[in-house]
């Protein structure tokens, strides 16, 4: 454990003792986070948009599948084969009910976010999309909820139509509104904003769109690892997330689809155990998720993605969500006065991802300056660039936090920014 976390105001701060929520005690489940870096500073993992920590019990997954029972899913009759697929569909029934899916056939393993939104495209997109219909997305989006719709619509003669984004990083819901008409076959739009923070209203954006007659992708890469997320409450058709935004390995995620619209797109890829019966001539197609799931999956990714799960939902999503409600409160509270620190989204409704450009610091080399001091954030463009044009910036710096962050932390990023400030300042 780094000193931090048996802090006093840390333990004040986080200490939920009704609930038996004990961040130190989550903090020892990621021997990474104790790691002191550039001449002893404690490391404070800021950049939890980008990926997250993996706990234990993640690492020790992928090493029992890997050490006791590695063998293919789905196809061979002996134990170790038997055992694998076991773990691996055990895996998917634990993201159905996190999700509160229907059923396993509406859960689909993909390689992540960008994955599951290129398969929707290309599957829904290619059998439904006719020319002159629209897709409404926002200006909002990250490329992986953009591009490939561009892609399709250049392909389709459709169009794509955006929601604007306000002044305080809310979506223009009236203009959304008026953008709805009978030839809006989809709407696709991010829960939450990677860039802004912004949590978008989704589930008013999706009863609109179903009175219209579309269906709804939403974008959860940000917000399924950081609150409770119901399919079926929400009525979306279809949900992307990925795993390694969740504790879980890279290469993973989940298309969620309604079954009754999986049903009726075609594969997305073709090959070995999307099948039910290939001739030279021709193929018929394999049940759902399977349909979905060509060639030999990730299948440790899938087994760590259920240990996730398992993982978050032992301490609960909503206690995941109010923790980090009051991190990102205390956060702000901390950043918004420093003086030219400028902070990008100001959504009454806000998650933990929190943009900023300091003074003419160029967002990079803030991002160096902190990271001498140990604290990992991340600058870019954060692959949403139509909306960095939107703010005016080329790009941003961005602190974002997950359930293992603590108070002083954040204050280790403040001090590193008040002396990159003084620091550069100086014009050296
Ligand atoms: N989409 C990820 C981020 O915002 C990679 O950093």
């Amino acid at each position: 454990m780094s000193e931090c976390c048996i802090c006093k105001k840390c333990l004040g701060v986080t200490g939920d003792e009704g609930q038996g929520f004990d961040v130190a005690k989550i903090r020892q489940d990621f021997p990474i986070l104790n790691r002191r870096i550039h001449q002893d500073k404690p490391l404070a993992y800021l950049d939890n948009a980008a990926t997250t920590q993996k706990p234990s019990v993640v690492v020790c997954a992928l090493c029992d599948y890997y050490q006791i029972c590695n063998a293919n899913v789905h196809r061979s009759l002996h134990l170790l084969a038997d055992e694998a697929t076991q773990h691996f569909e055990e895996a998917r029934r634990r993201v159905v009910k996190f999700i509160h899916a229907h059923s396993e056939r509406e859960v689909i393993y993909t390689r992540g976010t960008t994955e599951s939104i290129n398969l929707a495209a290309y599957s829904w997109g290619r059998r439904h999309i006719q020319a002159g219909d629209e897709i409404i997305l926002t200006e909002m989006e990250h490329h992986s909820n953009l591009v490939p719709w561009q892609i399709l619509a250049k392909e389709r003669n459709a169009v794509l139509r955006f929601i604007p984004v306000l002044e305080d990083g809310t979506l223009d819901l009236e203009a959304y509104r008026r953008l709805l008409n009978p030839k809006v076959k989809l709407v696709g739009v991010v829960h939450i904003s990677n860039v802004l923070g912004t949590v978008n209203p989704i589930q008013e954006i999706i009863a609109d769109a179903h009175r219209a007659g579309a269906l709804v992708l939403v974008d959860g890469a940000q917000s399924v690892p950081h609150m409770p997320i119901d399919v079926q409450a929400l009525d979306c058709d279809f949900l992307a997330f990925s795993g390694h935004k969740m504790m879980a390995p890279t290469g993973v995620g989940v298309l969620y689809g309604k079954e009754s619209v999986l049903e009726i797109m075609d594969p997305f890829m073709g090959g070995g155990e999307m099948i039910n019966k290939v001739t030279l001539e021709g193929s018929t197609w394999a049940d759902l998720p399977l349909k979905f799931e060509a060639g030999t999956p990730h299948i440790s990714g899938a087994i760590g993605l259920g240990a996730a799960v398992n993982y978050l939902m032992g301490i609960g999503m909503e206690q995941v969500e109010k923790y980090e409600q009051e991190l990102t409160h205390y956060a702000l509270q901390k950043l918004t006065p420093i003086p030219g620190l400028k902070i990008y989204g100001r959504a009454p409704e806000r998650s933990g991802a929190i943009s900023f450009i300091l003074d003419d610091v160029h967002p990079h080399d803030l991002a160096q300056f902190v990271d001498q001091a140990g604290v990992a954030i991340r600058a870019g463009h954060m692959c949403a660039q139509p909306l960095m044009r939107k703010l005016g910036v080329p790009a941003v710096s961005r602190a974002s936090l997950y359930i293992y962050n603590l108070p002083c932390e954040i204050d280790q990023l403040v001090d590193a920014i008040l002396e990159a400030k003084e620091y550069f300042s100086h014009g050296s």
